[in-house]
């Protein structure tokens, strides 16, 4: 089995980039199948993600043409045949389920898995078809898929969501940017990853105002055509790093990082001691010797980022005084505390709020990544916890960090990735002291 082996002592320090965002490109991906004139190229994309893999192989299974090139990854969907999302693609990544908007603008009919189950709680997909039904849409659902075709076109209207769920928002906005009419799409989701969706369409040539606001209007054009377009960086990867420098007292430069993106993130790191300076190209982060503790509730943007609660935990635990972590967007978003108490961490649960009783040291063990955000924090513990600690299940890592262990080795970490089956030859002994 592989794993992720670390050792504390180190003082993060050095300088790295972030790349471009996983969670921005994955929607951008499925909106050039809304392109039927020209080819669309897309740059910075974190081609050596299994999510970018994945949603590449979608596309590329509804018969779209799709090159992947260093960074750029360029999509001819001029012309494509299937309408049908696959299942074993579908099941990998939840995220598929974007492709639903696009395929109803573009073929007025979709057949796509629901996406079931995940790590992190129940995930239903109630808003993106109570917003595509709202634009003319029709849904069956039935032997563990979503049909949706659309009788005759789609129409713009107003969509109210009740939660301003960030997949709904990007699947809304896609289909509309195609529909006849203006939609107006209340209570949308703001996260950054949809003001880019927005700037990307509206360079294909739609016509979307207010992304990155609870009220985004949409007014439908004829076609959308291809473009060049490069994707902002990774708030949730340079998050971690950032993290991962206060957690270890470093120094640590994140070049290309977009600080306004990490506002929440910035102030909380402030509160608890933390150096961080907002830069033109990027953030830096110095650690403090005495951490204060700190109490956080994720919410929609802009509040603090679900994605960042596992990690953030890390340095509450290695804070001095008990913190609090509320999860208010996913349902069963704790799934880490258990790997964590595996550590010796004093953590209590008590509903959707976690107690962390910081300033006492962790021990090494084997933990496994519960999920993709989750698994990052275990190596993040492993940073300051004594001994060795080995990271097992990294399929869940690969799906969102680019080469974590390259990034925090090229920092002074002490840690490698290491299959110990077929390295016989691998002792934990090697690592650098
Ligand atoms: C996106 O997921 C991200 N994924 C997630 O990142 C992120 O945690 C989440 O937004 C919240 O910021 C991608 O962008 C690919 P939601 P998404 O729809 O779109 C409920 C990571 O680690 N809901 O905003 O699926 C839902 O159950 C991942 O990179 C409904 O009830 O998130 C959840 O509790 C994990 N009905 C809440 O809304 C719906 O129709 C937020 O979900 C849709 C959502």
């Amino acid at each position: 089995m592989e794993k992720i082996i670390v050792k504390s002592g180190a003082k993060l320090q050095g300088t790295i980039r972030a790349h471009g965002s996983k969670n921005s490109v994955l929607p951008l991906i499925s909106a050039s199948i809304l392109a039927s004139r020209n080819q669309v190229a897309i740059s910075n994309v974190p081609t050596g993600l299994e999510d970018v893999a994945t949603i590449t192989q979608l596309l590329q299974a509804l018969g779209i043409r799709v090159a992947v090139k260093d960074d750029v990854v360029t999509i001819q969907a001029e012309k494509f045949d299937s309408t049908e999302a696959p299942y074993e693609l579908v099941c990998k990544m939840r995220a598929s389920v974007t492709v639903l908007g696009p395929l109803l603008a573009r073929k007025k009919y979709a057949r796509v898995p629901l996406p079931g189950g995940c790590a992190i709680g129940s995930r239903p997909i109630d808003q993106h078809l109570k917003g595509l039904e709202a634009l003319g849409a029709e849904f069956t659902i039935g032997h563990g898929y979503v049909e949706g075709f659309v009788p005759d076109q789609l129409r713009g209207n107003n969509v109210y969501l009740d939660i301003p769920s960030v997949g709904a928002t990007q699947n809304i906005l896609m289909a509309a940017t195609l529909a006849k009419g203006v939609t107006n799409i209340v209570n949308a989701a703001c996260e950054p990853e949809i003001q880019d969706l927005a700037h990307f369409l509206n360079q294909m040539g739609a016509r979307i105002e207010g992304a990155g606001t609870p009220f985004i209007t949409i007014e439908g054009v004829d076609f959308l055509r291809g473009t060049e377009y490069a994707v902002i960086p990774d708030r949730i990867e340079v998050g971690t790093y950032m993290i991962a420098a206060a957690i270890t007292k470093g120094d640590v430069f994140i070049e290309h990082a977009k600080s306004k993106h990490l506002t929440s993130l910035i102030v909380k790191m402030r509160e608890m001691g933390v150096t961080v300076l907002e830069c033109e190209n990027g953030i830096h982060v110095s650690g403090t010797e005495e951490l204060k503790p700190v109490d956080i509730k994720t919410l929609p943007y802009p509040g603090f980022p679900t994605d960042l609660q596992s990690p953030m935990m890390v340095l509450q635990l290695a804070a001095n005084g008990t913190s609090m972590a509320t999860e208010t967007v996913f349902e069963d978003r704790f799934m880490h505390v258990e790997e964590f108490r595996r550590m010796g961490a004093n953590i209590k649960i008590n509903g959707q709020t976690a107690m962390i009783e910081g300033g006492h040291s962790l021990s090494g063990t084997q933990v496994m990544a519960t999920d993709l955000r989750a698994g990052a924090a275990l190596v993040l513990a492993g940073l300051i916890a004594d001994g060795v600690t080995e990271v097992s299940e990294l399929r869940h890592i690969d799906r969102g960090y680019i080469d974590l262990v390259g990034q925090l080795k090229s920092l002074g970490a002490k840690i490698d990735r290491s299959n110990k089956e077929t390295n016989p030859f691998f002792q934990k002994e090697s690592l650098p002291q």
